[in-house]
C-alpha cells in the first residue's frame, strides 16, 4: 500500500465550469484516483476553488458585487458541478478559508526566513483612477517591434515577444481605457535561481523514472535554463496579507495569487485532517519518512499550469525546506514532499473552435448533467480527451460514441445477460462444467483487470478504457459464438446455465474493471445483477462552517466522501441463487435530433 497524494488543480471561481475546464484533468483524476483505492493504496484527494487573483477582481468590479460575494457564488456553482460530475475528492473546499490562509503565510514566513524572498524596487502600472494597480496583461498598446496595436504589457500575440509594459506606445488599461501611470513599488521576489540546483537535482531524478509525459518533463528541464527571481508579492486590495511586519496591515500589498493557489494542496490536506478530528494525519502524505509506507504525490493539471506545478511549487517547498544555496530550517510544517508526478494534459476545443464563455461557444457541465447525466460525458472525455494531444469535442461524436459504445457495446451486454437470466431462471443459476469457450473468456476477461490497471497506475486512461470497452467486445462475442438464446430445451438447459452463468461472472468482472470511468453506472449494474447496496462510494456536498475564529461563522459547501467501502480491483464470484430482474436501460440511446439541437444552442447563443 502506497499514501497516494491526488493533487487536483483549483478552478478559478470565475464561473460556471465547462467541458473545456473539465476535460483534461478533472474526469481524469477521478478515474485514477477511484482505480488507486480499488488497487489498495490510500488515496486522499483534494482540491478547491482558486478565489483569489486581479481577474476575479476586474470581474466583481463589473458585476458590481464584492469579490467575496463573486467567489462565495461561483465557489458553490462549481463544487455542486463537479460532485455531481462524481468526483471523489476527499476535501473540496476554498482558498479563502481562514485555514488557508494561515498555512499559506506561515509558507510566505518560513521561506522568508530562509533567505528566499528578496526585496526589490520595480515599476508597476496603476490605474489614476483608481489607484490599484494594473497587472500587465491588463495593459495594450501597440508593439515596439512589429507595429501590432493589441498588443499585450506581458507579450506580443502578433509576433510572439516578450514585453515589458514600458514598451508598449501609447498603452492603454484594458479595464477603462485611461492611460496607466507607472511607478516604483515594493515587492517580495522569489529567489529562483537559488533553488535552481535543487530543481534540477530532483526534476533530473523524475526524468529518470521516465513515467512524465515526454512533453511535460521537457518542458520542465527547458525553463529553468532561464530561471530568474519572481515577484511573490502584487498590489492588489485581494488576496493574502503578507505576514511580515510593516507589510500585514497594507491594505493594497498581498502575496501573488499562484503563491498562495499551489499552498492549497497543503493547506486543503490540513483541513481534512481537522475536520476528520485527527489534525495531525495529513502528514502520511506529506512529510518524508511520516510513516512507513510509500509516498507519492499526482498533481493533475491542464499544460498551462506546468511552470506552476514543476518550478514554483517545488521551488516553494525546496526553500521552505531549506534546500537551496541560501540553506535554512525546515518550518513546523517538516520536510514535505516534492511531487512524484505532474500530470498534464493538452487543450480540448469544441466543434473546431476554442471554449468561450463570453462568445457563447461553450458547453456547461451543468446542462450536459442535466440533459445526458454524468456517465455519457465521463465516457467522452476518457475515450477521446486531450490526454496527449489536444482534442475536439463534437456533438455528432459524443450521441455517436453514446449510441454505439455505451449503449449497444456495454449497455446491451448488461441487458440481454439480465433479460435473459430473469427469462430463464429468475436467480443467477449454478453453471455445469465449463467448456474451452467459456474458460477462454473468463481468461479475456480476468485479464484485463491487469491490463486496464496497469494503464490506469500510469494515468493512460485513454488506452485504459480502450482496453477495457476491448474486454466488452470479446464478451458480445462470446454471446454471438455460444448462442444462449437457442439453448432450449431440457437437455440443453445444463449448458444454458453454465453459459449464462459464464456471462453475469463476466459482466460483474467488467462493470468492477469499468466503475472507475463510470461510477453511477457501475451503481445501477451491480443492482441489476444481484448486488447489494452501493458498489463504488459517491462524493456529497456538505454545507460546512469555517474551522477558525476568522470564519468560524460563515457557511459554505465542500465536497467529500467515505470511500473506505470501494471494491478491490479484483473478480468477486456471484450468488449463485441472487434474483435477477429484466434490468431496465442501464444508458439511454440518444437521439441523432441532439446533434441539431445542441448544435442550434451554440449559434443562438
Ligand atoms: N486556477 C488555476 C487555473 O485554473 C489553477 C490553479 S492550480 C493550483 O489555471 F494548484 F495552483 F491551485
Ligand atoms: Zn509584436
Amino acid at each position: 500500500m502506497t499514501k497516494i497524494l491526488s493533487a487536483v488543480a483549483w478552478p478559478y471561481a470565475n464561473g460556471p465550469r465547462h467541458l473545456g475546464h473539465v476535460a483534461g484533468f478533472g474526469v481524469p483524476s477521478d478515474v485514477f484516483s477511484r482505480y488507486m483505492r480499488m488497487a489498495g493504496h490510500d488515496v486522499l484527494m483534494v482540491s478547491g476553488s482558486d478565489e483569489h487573483g486581479t481577474p476575479i477582481l476586474v470581474l466583481a468590479d463589473k458585476d458590481g458585487v464584492t469579490p467575496q460575494e463573486l467567489v462565495d457564488k461561483h465557489h458553490s456553482t462549481i463544487a455542486h458541478e463537479l460532485a455531481g460530475l462524481g468526483c471523489s475528492y476527499d476535501l473540496y473546499t476554498r482558498t479563502t478559508t481562514a485555514n488557508h490562509y494561515s498555512v499559506a503565510q506561515e509558507l510566505f514566513r518560513q521561506v522568508h526566513a530562509n533567505g528566499y524572498m528578496i526585496e526589490q524596487t520595480t515599476r508597476g502600472a496603476i490605474s489614476p483612477s483608481t489607484g490599484r494597480t494594473l497587472p500587465d496583461r491588463y495593459i495594450e498598446g501597440t508593439c515596439p517591434i512589429c507595429g501590432y496595436a493589441e498588443a499585450r504589457g506581458d507579450q506580443c500575440d502578433n509576433c510572439g515577444n516578450q514585453l515589458e509594459p514600458t514598451d508598449l506606445i501609447d498603452p492603454k488599461s484594458k479595464i477603462n481605457g485611461e492611460t496607466p501611470e507607472f511607478i516604483e513599488t515594493q515587492h517580495f521576489f522569489l529567489d529562483l535561481p537559488a533553488l535552481a540546483d535543487s530543481l534540477r537535482e530532483w526534476l533530473e531524478g523524475r526524468e529518470a523514472s521516465g513515467t512524465w509525459r515526454p512533453n511535460v518533463i521537457k518542458f520542465s528541464l527547458n525553463i529553468l535554463d532561464d530561471i530568474r527571481p519572481r515577484a511573490m508579492t502584487r498590489d492588489i486590495d485581494w488576496g493574502i496579507p503578507v505576514p511580515l511586519e510593516g507589510w500585514e496591515d497594507q491594505p493594497a500589498k498581498r502575496l501573488y495569487v499562484w503563491f498562495d493557489a499551489v499552498i492549497g494542496y497543503l493547506s486543503a490536506s490540513i483541513e481534512w485532517a481537522r475536520r476528520i478530528g485527527e489534525p495531525e494525519r495529513w502528514r502520511e502524505w506529506w512529510v518524508q519518512g511520516a510513516v512507513p509506507d510509500a509516498q507519492d504525490s499526482y498533481y493533475f493539471m491542464g499544460k498551462d499550469n506546468i511552470t506552476f506545478h514543476s518550478q514554483i511549487w517545488p521551488a516553494e517547498l525546496l526553500a521552505y525546506a531549506g534546500r537551496g544555496t541560501r540553506g535554512g530550517e525546515p518550518g513546523p510544517f517538516g520536510v514535505l514532499n516534492l511531487p512524484t508526478e505532474v500530470v498534464s494534459s493538452e487543450y480540448l476545443t469544441m466543434e473546431g473552435k476554442q471554449f468561450s464563455s463570453s462568445r457563447g461557444h461553450v458547453i456547461y457541465i451543468r446542462d450536459v448533467l442535466e440533459r445526458y447525466g454524468p456517465d455519457p460525458i465521463r465516457y467522452f472525455i476518457c475515450a477521446a480527451g486531450p490526454e496527449n494531444q489536444d482534442s475536439n469535442f463534437t456533438w455528432a461524436e459524443f450521441v455517436q460514441r453514446n449510441n454505439s459504445e455505451l449503449v449497444a457495446g456495454w449497455g446491451n451486454l448488461v441487458n440481454r445477460t439480465g433479460a435473459m437470466i430473469a427469462k430463464n431462471f429468475g436467480e443467477i443459476p449454478k453453471p455445469g462444467t465449463l467448456e474451452p469457450v467459456d474458460e477462454a473468456v473468463r481468461a479475456a476477461t480476468l485479464k484485463a483487470f491487469d491490463t486496464v490497471g496497469d494503464l490506469l497506475a500510469n494515468q493512460r486512461i485513454k488506452a485504459a478504457i480502450n482496453e477495457a470497452m476491448r474486454a466488452v467486445g470479446d464478451v458480445n462475442k462470446y454471446v454471438t459464438d455460444t448462442e444462449p438464446f437457442k439453448l432450449k430445451g431440457d437437455d440443453q438447459r445444463e449448458r444454458l446455465a453454465t453459459v449464462l452463468h459464464t456471462l453475469i461472472q463476466c459482466v460483474s468482472d467488467l462493470n468492477t474493471i469499468l466503475a472507475p470511468f463510470l461510477p453511477h453506472a457501475a451503481n445501477r449494474v451491480h443492482a441489476f445483477i444481484g448486488g447489494e447496496g452501493e458498489f463504488i462510494p459517491m462524493p456529497h456536498i456538505e454545507e460546512v462552517n469555517g474551522l477558525d475564529a476568522g470564519d468560524r461563522d460563515r457557511t459554505y459547501p465542500i465536497i467529500t466522501g467515505e470511500y473506505s467501502a470501494t471494491p478491490r480491483w479484483e473478480s468477486r464470484p456471484v450468488t449463485v441463487g441472487a434474483p435477477i430482474a429484466k434490468p431496465t436501460g442501464v444508458f439511454v440511446k440518444l437521439d441523432e435530433a441532439v446533434v441539431e439541437e445542441e448544435l442550434e444552442r451554440l449559434e443562438q447563443s
